[in-house]
């Protein structure tokens, strides 16, 4: 089995999920997000710099928590590990997936949709769980709804969350954290607001009292 996620957040209990272009703007954006007071961030597998914007992060703003997500594909995973990935993210799971996150040994989120895809994944041992696309599948009912049947699962839903449901999402039992991207708006990352992002980013964490 795996370390959890859990233990390593601090503070707020919100993941800004990111897609990066460039590591001129990864690290700024980055910053932007922990001086706002959100330091546990998702770099997602979509774009050819995303690992270039692990090591960036990693090596260039010390007090964030930087993890890769998408990951896909059995190869990602030693590959996030290698660009200094603390945490590790999945929208799916598979057999193989399974297998080349537990060689990793970090904390791993598979994500599942379903309640017979949550009971593959805790076959595999998987404990913490990303529930994706959550307001697609039901949001704060539909996990409240898997609480009875999945007594030892934790959940970090994302996946069309804006700050507006963040609240009833945290106050749930089962759900450990939440994340999206609403707070880092294509727009503002592509003109470099940065007192924009950073400006969403604290109205977040202040919804996630410590
Ligand atoms: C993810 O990978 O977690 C999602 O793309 C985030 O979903 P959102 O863009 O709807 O916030």
């Amino acid at each position: 089995s795996l370390p959890f996620l859990e233990p390593l957040l601090s503070g707020p209990r919100i993941v800004p999920v990111l897609v990066l272009d460039s590591v001129e703007t990864a690290v700024p954006l980055a910053q932007a997000l922990v001086a706002g007071g959100l330091r546990t961030l998702e770099v997602t597998l979509r774009t050819p710099a995303a690992l270039a914007c692990v090591e960036a992060i990693a090596a260039r703003v010390p007090d964030a928590l930087v993890g890769l997500g998408t990951l896909t594909r059995p190869e990602h995973f030693a590959q996030a590990r290698d660009a200094g990935a603390r945490f590790l993210v999945s929208p799916g799971l598979t057999g193989k997936l399974a297998e080349a996150a537990l060689a990793t040994g970090l904390p791993y989120l598979p994500g599942i949709a379903t309640v017979s895809e949550a009971m593959i994944a805790w076959e595999y041992g998987f404990r913490e769980l990303k529930f994706f696309p959550a307001m697609l599948n039901g949001g704060a009912p539909a996990l409240k709804g898997m609480a009875p049947l999945l007594p030892e699962v934790r959940f970090c839903p994302t996946g069309g969350i804006k700050a507006e449901n963040v609240q009833e999402i945290l106050s749930l039992p089962n759900v450990f954290a939440l994340g999206g991207t609403w707070l880092t708006p294509a727009e503002a990352v592509k003109n470099q607001r940065w007192d924009e992002v950073h400006r969403l980013a604290s109205q977040a964490a202040a919804l996630s009292p410590a």
